[in-house]
Formats: structure tokens, C-alpha cells, sequence
């Protein structure tokens, strides 16, 4: 993703990547020569097992939309996406060192275009990693920005995150993007599935997400997301669940600067609260 800092935390690490490569809109070129075998290798692995695991728990759009990122045997050009994505919903594939600020990503969104991380993680980072490296931005996200509508919210979200920047309102709006871009769940007709390329880029949380009786599931409310806080380092305890990608484009497509005035007023909820 290369999502704003705020959706992952202020990391008490550096960042990994090399940002002295980046442009002053955080875009870089993908640097594809760089990659080794051990780099390629790793993509396929994990590309392998967690295709293995789709039917029966990823939402349909994205197993319908997953081939579009071509070869899963090594880690693919950007470019060699997007003559596809373009045609598909006018999107872009951008390459990024990592992690971006969020207001020159909310920027890139508005524009249509996705930024990726570059880098992969290394093999003995295998089950997780802490930040978002090519296999989750690719895999988890980019599907997804084949679906029309999908395409239409994150190019939405991106205008409202420029506008929440000057409300002061980035955090609230960031839950948002947190519970359904990355750790959505969707009720299809076939029983429940996950649209969220957190949980489908990861190999532990996608059953679990969908199956452990541990987690509650709450019908998406915006109130309720943007109120509720939210853990970066463990499977979440609390998902909302949507009925269609139609449904959160409806929901979302007010002003939201009276909800964000309503809201401050009110208490948070802790991630892991039994309270709808
Ligand atoms: N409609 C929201 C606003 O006015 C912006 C938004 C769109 C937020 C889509 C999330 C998703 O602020
Ligand atoms: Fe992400």
C-alpha cells in the first residue's frame, strides 16, 4: 500500500526502504533488477500458499481479479499491470519506497494512482512482517483496484482523506480504511469472505478472520469503525462486515464533515470491545 504511517501506527523503527530514490510526490521507479532469485523465490511461495487458501474464505471479486497480476512465479513489473489496470478502471500502479505521509497518499488515491512498495520481504520474515512490502501491496490490494466500484471508493477516500487532513480529522477516517480496506469482511451469498488485503495477504488471519469464533463481526456502521481504535500487531478482535462494495460506496458517499464534528465528542472504542 504504502499506507500513511497514521493506519499503521507511528513505527518506532525507521522505515526500511531507501528514500533518498523518491520524488517529491514519494514515487520511485521500481527497481526490478535489484530483486535477486531469493526474491522472486519468496514472492512465489507465498503467492502459492495463500492461492491455496482462497476459495471458501476471499470475497469472489478478488478470486475473479487475481490472474491480472500475471506470472506468480516471480515478482511482476508494475508496468506490465498496469497496461491491464489502465484499461480496466483508469488506475495506476506507482512504486514507492515504503510507507508514505499521508497527505502525499491521500494525493496519489484522489489521482487514481496506487502506490506499491518496491521491496520484498526477507525469507525468515516469511509469516509477517511488520510493515506492508510488495507481496501485501500486490497481492492484497491491487486485485481489487480491477473492480469498478472498488476502483470509484479508493479514488473517493483519497479526496476525503485530503479534506480530513484539513479538518484535523485524518485518524477517524484512517479506521476507516483500516477496517475495510485492509480488514474487511463481506456476507456474499455463499457465506462470509474477506475483501480486505490485510487478511488476504496474510497467510494466519484469513481463516481466522472468516472462521474463529474468538473475533466479534459487527455490520459496518461508520460511527462505530471511526470510533474504534485498532491493533497493528495482532489479528484483529473486531471486523465489520459489509453486504456489498455498493453498500460502503453509498455509505461513504456523504459530507462527512458534520459526522466528524459529532464524533470527536465522543468516547473511543478499545479494538477489542464487546459493545456494538
Ligand atoms: N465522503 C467522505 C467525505 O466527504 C469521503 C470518503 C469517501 C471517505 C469514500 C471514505 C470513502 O469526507
Ligand atoms: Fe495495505
Amino acid at each position: 500500500m504504502a499506507v500513511q504511517p497514521a493506519v499503521y501506527g507511528a513505527s518506532e523503527r525507521p522505515p526500511r526502504g531507501d528514500y533518498t530514490r523518491a520524488a517529491d510526490d514519494y514515487t520511485c521507479a521500481q527497481n526490478w533488477a535489484a530483486y535477486t532469485a531469493q526474491d522472486h523465490d519468496t514472492y512465489h511461495r507465498l503467492y502459492l500458499r495463500q492461492c491455496e487458501q482462497l476459495p471458501g474464505l476471499a470475497s469472489a471479486a478478488f478470486i475473479a481479479a487475481l490472474p491480472q497480476l500475471g506470472a506468480k512465479e516471480r515478482i511482476p513489473r508494475f508496468d506490465d499491470i498496469n497496461e491491464r489496470l489502465y484499461k480496466a478502471t483508469r488506475w495506476q500502479l506507482v512504486a514507492v519506497p515504503g510507507l508514505i505521509p499521508e497527505v502525499p497518499f491521500f494525493q496519489l488515491l484522489a489521482n487514481r494512482k496506487f502506490p506499491v512498495t518496491d521491496w520484498i520481504r526477507r525469507p525468515e520474515e516469511f509469516e509477517y512482517i511488520v510493515e506492508p512490502d510488495v507481496f501485501h501491496d500486490l497481492f492484497g490490494h491491487v486485485p481489487l483496484l480491477f473492480n469498478p466500484m472498488l476502483a470509484d471508493y479508493m479514488q473517493r477516500y483519497g479526496e476525503g482523506g485530503l479534506k480530513a487532513a484539513r479538518l484535523g480529522s485524518c485518524e477517524m477516517l484512517a479506521r476507516l480504511y483500516w477496517y475495510t480496506i485492509e480488514f474487511g469482511l463481506i456476507r456474499e451469498s455463499a457465506g462470509l469472505r474477506a475483501y480486505g488485503a490485510g487478511i488476504l495477504s496474510s497467510h494466519g488471519e484469513l481463516p481466522y478472520s472468516v472462521h474463529s469464533p474468538e473475533p466479534q463481526r459487527l455490520p459496518l456502521t461508520l460511527e462505530r469503525t471511526m470510533r474504534t481504535r485498532y491493533k497493528i500487531d495482532s489479528y484483529q478482535q473486531t471486523y465489520f462486515v459489509i453486504d456489498s462494495f455498493e453498500q460502503l460506496f453509498q455509505l461513504t458517499e456523504g459530507d462527512f464533515t458534520p459526522l466528524y464534528e459529532r464524533l470527536r465528542g465522543l468516547p473511543e472504542f478499545a479494538a477489542d470491545e464487546r459493545n456494538p
